[in-house]
């Protein structure tokens, strides 16, 4: 009877079915936490990722639902004799480093490449997938970013002017280091990173992606921010529950935004079910990025259990606004202003589906705005945004 059980036991803990369940509970929601690139790119240190941690406590970010602490390119040293990956100077301890994040009651991500090596040419995983996935998990890594990076070149001398095979290897080396991942046993959410090429939308869920990104890299500025996150109309119904569009990191807090291009920054993100991954330095956050970065509403717009992403509803020149189904039939709506001068914005309740009027709420005014009726005009800040959300 005994061994009966066992029996059983062991096949539902080793049957893939169960593997491929326990991926699925990863990233229920959009992860949220931060990234050490957008910020510190190559001078991270060990000390700032512990800073990242503990400022993530102290401002009340892990509070506001921030979990994950992960460490970008350029942590990578040699691998050693047997061809075990070593982290460099910059990172005396990396197991170390994950029990002090864990201890915090935070996760830990790490960053690498299918090719030989990574985007700032340090060591990838090709040829050792399965040697570093074990590697990351007995350092105690809740996430792997795996960045394509030099394994384009790969596709390019093995699959010359055969786009098809080519987009075949990337698929390939994505599986490869998911199947590794999996056999860890650890919960590792899986971010793939290759610009959003040959519709990765369509096929990231069956490599075994969390998410993917769907661009080319984020910088501080306010043409780049808005160009990456307005081209993502018509992507929503490739998100869902485990498996969303990643826009990039935020740079909210970074460069020269303004407060209101940063608050148009995160409810762009919310509207679109993106991973939340702060890049700015939190030990040094003024109060007024930290009150964008923890606004419990906006958060719980993107955080939303429906796992639906938002998208465009219209688009007059440059006035667009979008709408994301929420659970039980709210809706988040937003009214987004591109142009250089503020804009009066007049929004049909009937285009976001409430042609009976809504009860609305203005979200970054934190005020009640009682009960609408068909329209609603309302004066949008240059570079800004108002957000709504809407119930019957
Ligand atoms: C690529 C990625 C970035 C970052 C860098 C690191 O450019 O898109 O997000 O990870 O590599 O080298």
């Amino acid at each position: 009877m005994l061994n009966w059980f066992r029996a059983l036991l062991f096949a539902a803990l080793f049957t893939p079915s169960v593997l491929l369940a326990q991926t699925s509970t990863l990233a229920a929601t959009p992860p949220m936490g931060w990234n050490s690139w957008n910020l510190f790119a190559g001078r991270v240190t060990d000390k700032d990722v512990r800073a990242a941690a503990d400022a993530m406590v102290s401002s009340g970010m892990k509070d506001a639902g921030y979990i994950y602490i992960n460490i970008d390119d350029t942590w990578q040293g040699q691998r050693d004799a047997q061809g075990n990956i070593q982290a460099n100077s910059k990172f005396p301890d990396m197991k170390a480093l994950a029990d002090y994040v864990h201890s915090k009651g935070l996760k830990i991500g790490i960053y690498s490449s299918p090719g030989p090596q990574t985007c700032a040419h340090y060591e990838g995983s090709y040829g050792h997938e399965e040697q570093d996935a074990k590697t990351y998990a007995a350092w105690g890594f809740d996430y792997l970013k795996y960045d394509l990076c030099s394994f384009r070149q790969i596709m390019n001398q093995q699959a010359p002017n055969d786009p098809a095979k080519a987009t075949q290897m990337m698929k390939d080396a994505y599986v490869k280091m998911h199947k590794a991942l999996l056999a860890t046993g650890r919960p590792i959410l899986y971010s793939l990173c290759q610009y959003g090429w040959d519709g990765v939308w369509e096929w990231g869920p069956s490599v075994g992606g969390n998410s993917w990104r769907t661009t080319g890299d984020i910088n501080p500025t306010w043409d780049r921010m808005t160009l990456i996150g307005f081209s993502q109309a018509g992507l929503s119904k490739y998100a869902g529950p485990g498996h969303w569009n990643d826009p990039d990191m935020l740079e909210v807090g970074n460069g020269k935004l303004n407060m209101d291009e940063n608050r148009l920054h995160m409810s762009l993100w919310a509207i679109l079910a993106a991973p939340l991954l702060a890049g700015n330095d939190l030990s040094q956050m003024k109060p007024e990025i930290s009150a964008i970065l923890t606004n419990r509403e906006v958060i719980a717009i993107d955080q939303d259990p429906l796992g639906k992403q938002g998208d465009r509803v219209s688009e007059v020149g440059p006035e667009e606004i979008w709408a994301k189904p929420l659970k039980g039939g709210d809706k988040a709506v937003a009214l987004f202003n591109r142009d250089d001068t503020p804009l009066p914005m007049t929004l049909k309740l009937s285009d976001v589906g409430f042609a009976s009027g809504a009860k609305a709420t203005d979200i970054w005014a934190a005020k009640d705005l009682g009960r609408l009726q068909n329209t609603y005009t309302v004066t949008v800040p240059r570079h800004g945004v108002v957000l709504l959300r809407l119930s019957k």
